[in-house]
């Protein structure tokens, strides 16, 4: 939510010209909504935030009783293989739990959790009581193209941003896309630079998103993904202290964020093809607004 009130601090004049660019296309538009959307390769019916002009997609799905899982996917275009996807659990960088997965160059993908300390530095990977369980009849790649269904266990709880009783009508989530290679893309640590292609965030009909179908969703997935060596404990540190925007969305309580322990991401092995293909032409649509938000 804070692109509605770009910041001061340490932000590089090319981001401070885009979140204008971004704040100019909010204020004639209405936030973007997810809307109903059936995955071919699984059935599983997710409401789905999606960006026209970035083809950037992000589903939720949960069951009829939340509690502290939900499923989600992430599609969006890759450049000749390269780049990244993410959702963050509210409508904020800084703050909550957020992932982010990408191709790893070997054919499979990546997933990772982040939390970000400031809006200048790749988010670091973290770890707690969460994990990322792929479901890999809604998972493919290849080199103009990711999708990535997965099981996001213990990803709902008020410490990480969005808790189960918040999903009962709609909450304020966030999306990002870049179409710069990640480096060492092998690694759930890999170093992702910043979301060029996009970023926002948009109005999630929760309350839509349950099913009674959930459960059978839910058994589709495979094992949890490792994390890295490296990843450090969700500290819920990573909120707005320190920051003057005057948000009025009630999501910005990260500062009492809490500490879990527990698995985080690691690789799968994508159901398409990977590597060795052609880009596909058209990508780039010429758009080079950073902030898809208005797309619905
Ligand atoms: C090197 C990595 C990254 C950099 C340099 C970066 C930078 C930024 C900047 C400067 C903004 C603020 C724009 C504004 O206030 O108008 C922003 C916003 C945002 N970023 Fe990132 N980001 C990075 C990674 C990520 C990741 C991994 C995610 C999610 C998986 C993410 C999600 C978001 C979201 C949802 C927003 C919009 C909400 C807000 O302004 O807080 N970012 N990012
Ligand atoms: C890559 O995957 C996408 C989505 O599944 C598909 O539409 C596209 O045709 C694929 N491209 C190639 C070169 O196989």
């Amino acid at each position: 939510m804070s692109s509605r009130h770009p910041r001061g601090r340490s932000v590089t004049k090319r981001r401070g010209l885009l979140a204008a660019l971004g704040f100019g296309l909010f204020s004639s538009q209405a936030a973007a909504q997810t809307t109903p959307f059936v995955d071919q390769g699984t059935g599983i019916q997710f409401q789905r935030f999606f960006g026209a002009k970035t083809n950037f997609g992000f589903g939720v799905a949960l069951p009829t009783t939340p509690s502290n899982s939900f499923i989600g996917q992430l599609s969006f275009p890759l450049v000749n293989g390269a780049g990244w996807g993410g959702f963050s659990l509210t409508g904020d960088m800084e703050g909550p739990l957020l992932m982010a997965c990408w191709a790893d160059g070997k054919g499979g993908i990546q997933a990772s959790f982040r939390e970000a300390f400031n809006e200048d530095d790749d988010p670091p990977e973290v770890t707690g009581a969460f994990s990322v369980k792929p479901i890999s009849e809604g998972t493919s790649v290849n080199n103009t193209f990711l999708t990535f269904t997965f099981l996001c266990e213990g990803c709902l709880d008020d410490s990480l941003g969005l808790g189960a009783a918040q999903t009962a009508g709609t909450a304020e989530m966030g999306w990002a896309l870049a179409s710069t290679a990640v480096r060492n893309p092998a690694s759930s640590a890999g170093v992702l630079a910043f979301h060029n292609s996009g970023f926002g965030d948009f109005k999630a009909n929760l309350g839509s998103a349950r099913n009674a179908e959930f459960e059978t969703w839910a058994a589709l997935v495979g094992t949890a993904l490792p994390p890295g060596a490296n990843a450090r404990a969700f500290s819920g540190n990573g909120g707005d202290s320190g920051d003057d925007d005057g948000d009025d969305d009630d999501s910005d309580d990260e500062g009492n964020f809490g500490t879990g322990g527990g698995a985080g991401g690691g690789a799968t092995t994508g159901g398409g093809t990977g590597g060795g293909g052609q880009t596909g032409g058209g990508f780039d649509d010429g758009d080079d607004s950073n902030d898809d938000s208005d797309d619905d």
